[in-house]
């Protein structure tokens, strides 16, 4: 049995998705009567605290989210292997979003925009994309295929991981040990980690401070749609205000929905989104899990199960 325990989304269209793919296995919600005991998968985006009680049978754990950082923090996660979401159109949703702000902020679009408000006509030319050095923090499945859709509008890529990655196009820097050396050369910093207590506030004024001057007018830019966690916001206030940053594009947040007070909010290179990046889409995400409890029942193995040590 697959029981859905979905907050903020719209748990019933997803279950009368599972129902029509799995047929004749039994999908349940929390309102339907059923036995907890026979629930061998549950299916999850932000679970309340007593969303795995009495499920003593469960096989799996299955996120809606690819990132699992608030999931592995549940007080009462059971032993069971958790497997997150990984699809191409999930990853094409969040390349779409990297791509628009790398190409936005490429062109200048902050001071382009400054110019036609104080009708100030000045030719600037932004340099080519080959000039300009994206760095991406996080090689996994979302950095690898924002860096595939950035190499071919000419733009040089660079990528900061745990361990060594070889990509063609791509020069690849990883460990602590050569953090600074990656930030040093990037342009255009794009934050595709999970988040960890490795990662957690990595976005500081120290990281900001190392990046490459000289590149784009205005300063160095941050993109992060990964994890508000990853981001130190004060600190993203002063160096957007002091000119160590040049501009910001911001999915998400240390709280979540931003304040109303955040300062963030009147910043004007400052490009706020609501965590609206990339969102599992529920025809790919039925597919994905439908095929995967398909073929554990089948007696072959689960994909893409979370390393509980590593944190993601
Ligand atoms: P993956 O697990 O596939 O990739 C993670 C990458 O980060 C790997 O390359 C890994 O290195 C690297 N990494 C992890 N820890 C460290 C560290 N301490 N130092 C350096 N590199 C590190 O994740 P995904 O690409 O699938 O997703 C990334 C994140 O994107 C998710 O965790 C989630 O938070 C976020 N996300 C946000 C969405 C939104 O709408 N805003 C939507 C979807 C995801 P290595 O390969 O060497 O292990
Ligand atoms: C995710 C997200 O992790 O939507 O998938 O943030």
């Amino acid at each position: 049995m697959l029981l859905l325990h979905l907050s903020d989304v719209d748990e019933a269209s997803w279950a009368e998705k599972f129902r029509a793919a799995l047929a004749p296995y039994p999908v349940v919600r929390r309102g339907d009567g059923y036995d907890p005991k026979a629930v061998r998968y549950i299916f999850v985006w932000k679970p309340k605290p007593d969303a795995f009680d009495g499920l003593d049978n469960l096989t799996a754990i299955l996120s809606l989210g690819a990132g699992v950082d608030a999931l592995l923090k549940h007080p009462h996660l059971p032993d069971a292997p958790v497997v997150r979401f990984v699809d191409e159109d999930l990853s094409q949703r969040m390349s779409d979003y990297v791509v628009a702000h790398v190409t936005m902020h490429h062109r200048l679009h902050t001071r382009f925009q400054a110019d036609q408000a104080a009708r100030r006509w000045v030719q600037l030319y932004p340099p080519a994309a080959s000039q300009t050095v994206v760095g991406i923090m996080g090689m996994g499945v979302l950095g690898q295929d924002a860096a595939r859709r950035l190499l071919p509008l000419g733009f040089t890529v660079r990528s900061w991981s745990r361990t060594p990655k070889a990509i063609d196009g791509v020069e690849g820097f990883a460990g602590a040990e050569s953090f600074d050396a990656f930030l040093a050369g990037t342009d255009i910093l794009v934050n595709l980690l999970p988040l960890t207590p490795d990662t957690a506030g990595i976005l500081n004024a120290d990281t900001f401070g190392k990046l490459r001057r000289g590149g784009l007018d205005g300063g160095p830019v941050l993109v992060n749609p990964a994890r508000g966690g990853h981001q130190r916001e004060a600190d993203i206030v002063r160096a957007l205000g002091d000119g160590t940053l040049g501009a910001a594009s911001l999915d998400v947040f240390e709280v979540e929905p931003l304040p109303a007070d955040s300062p963030l909010w009147d910043i004007p290179n400052c490009y706020i989104t609501p965590h609206i990046a990339a969102i599992s889409n529920e025809e790919a995400g039925v597919a994905y899990y439908a095929a995967i409890i398909k073929a554990h029942e089948a007696g072959k193995p689960l994909i893409n199960v979370v390393d509980r040590s590593r944190g993601y």
